[in-house]
């Protein structure tokens, strides 16, 4: 595996490091997703040898599709669920590295599909895991679930890695019992020191171009610009801790090096934005209304909702500590950069791709202008934000 594993390190690689990932043989499930497209360029842009298992992209347009992440890597379409594939991707794209994005992973959804919830997230969770174990060969895996693992005591203090999981909800919860699997799996099969080495990363609300997933703030505002319709927001006065996509995807990395290096990363990690970037939705509606180059009307929404969980804050000290992490995009740098990635899109959408998914020209665009190269924009906003000045 020739990581330098054995090294003893007291705090981790602490920035993403190119000469690490060039050449790199990576196992991304999820890369079809927000999320996963952006890991996927970030790799792409490293020089890392990506193997892509999903199910293919869950909207309509995609990020995936738009910025042709699929052709900088191996695409494998297939189903988590499906332990025999899972087993045969592990097997044919030989890894260095696993990171397991693969999920359902929206809180609404999981009240109206909760078997399929757990079925992807829970025993894709094990599939996963168990492929890495039946293969052998991977130095690191990191696992990335979410802020919403935790059982939620609806207090005022951030959550630390060592308190309970649980969740009210099927996508809470099962993101809490992928934890519980993860940590088994790390006892019983991968507790060699010099062998694979396993974390967990959990991770909250994430914002940045190319999201259209359903029930979340910024695609739903975003799909109103575009439309000139009122967005309709749910609970303006909830309390949320935003943070742009770049931010825990550049933890996963940092983790993954760390993990390549030593046995002392192995364990659950929170991947957080400060206390300051902690707003309320109605303040980001505001906020993204000034940014916008047009009109953002919204009005409150206040028919019934499915239950949603008071403000879970995520204590990363030991992040910042131990890998010495820090997230790179600060709140109103991810706003820029989010409205900025819509607005570009809409303006070279020339009628032909609108960030709805709509033939509708977007306002800003002329309805003639040529089409935005998706990948390059999203590529140059990676190169830029990694950079950002970070947040004390
Ligand atoms: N977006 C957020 O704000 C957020 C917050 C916390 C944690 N997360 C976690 O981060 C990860 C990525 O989230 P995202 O926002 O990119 O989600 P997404 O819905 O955009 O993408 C999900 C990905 O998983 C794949 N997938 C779904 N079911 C599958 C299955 N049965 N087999 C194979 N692939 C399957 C999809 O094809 C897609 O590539 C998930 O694990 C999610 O739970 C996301």
């Amino acid at each position: 595996m020739g990581n330098g594993k054995g090294a003893v390190a007291h705090v981790g690689v602490n920035v993403v490091d190119p000469a690490f990932w060039s050449g790199k043989r990576v196992l991304l499930t999820g890369h079809t997703g927000f999320k996963g497209a952006w890991m996927a360029l970030w790799l792409q842009s490293l020089g890392a040898d990506v193997v892509g298992f999903s199910l293919g992209a869950q909207s309509q347009p995609s990020l995936y599709e738009l910025a042709r992440v699929g052709e900088g890597l191996q695409d494998l379409t297939g189903d988590v669920r499906d332990h025999e594939a899972v087993v045969a991707a592990v097997r044919s794209a030989a890894p260095e590295i696993v990171i397991h994005m693969a999920a359902q992973a929206l809180v609404r959804r999981s009240f109206s599909a909760p078997r399929e919830t757990y079925e992807t997230n829970v025993m894709g969770t094990v599939n996963v895991l168990d492929a890495v174990r039946l293969v052998g060969g991977v130095s690191a895996v990191v696992n990335v679930t979410s802020d919403k693992c935790y059982e939620n005591r609806e207090w005022e203090w951030g959550y630390r890695e060592n308190e309970p999981v649980g969740g009210y909800d099927p996508y809470s919860s099962s993101k809490g019992c992928a934890e519980l699997v993860t940590a088994a799996y790390t006892r019983s099969f991968f507790s060699d020191p010099d062998g694979t080495r396993v974390s967990s990363a959990r991770a909250g609300n994430v914002i940045g171009g190319g999201d259209w997933g359903e029930d979340r703030l910024v695609p739903d505002l975003m799909r109103a610009a575009i439309t000139g319709t009122p967005a309709r927001v749910r609970n303006p006065n909830s309390i949320r801790p935003w943070q742009h996509v770049l931010n825990p995807v550049s933890g996963y990395l940092v983790l993954a090096q760390s993990l390549a290096q030593s046995a002392e990363y192995v364990g659950a990690w929170n991947f957080g934005p400060p206390e300051s970037d902690a707003r309320s939705a109605g303040w980001l509606v505001e906020r993204v209304a000034e940014l916008w180059p047009g009109e953002l009307a919204w009005t409150h929404d206040d028919g019934p909702h499915p239950h949603e969980a008071r403000y879970l804050k995520l204590d990363s000290s030991k992040a910042r500590g131990r890998l010495g992490w820090r997230p790179p995009v600060d709140l109103d740098a991810a706003l820029r950069a989010t409205v900025a990635w819509y607005a570009a899109l809409g303006q070279g959408a020339g009628g032909s791709v609108t960030p709805t998914g709509s033939p509708a020209a977007a306002p800003g665009g002329n309805g003639r202008g040529s089409a935005t190269d998706v990948r390059a924009l999203t590529v140059a906003q990676i190169e830029s934000l990694q950079h950002a000045p970070s947040p004390s």
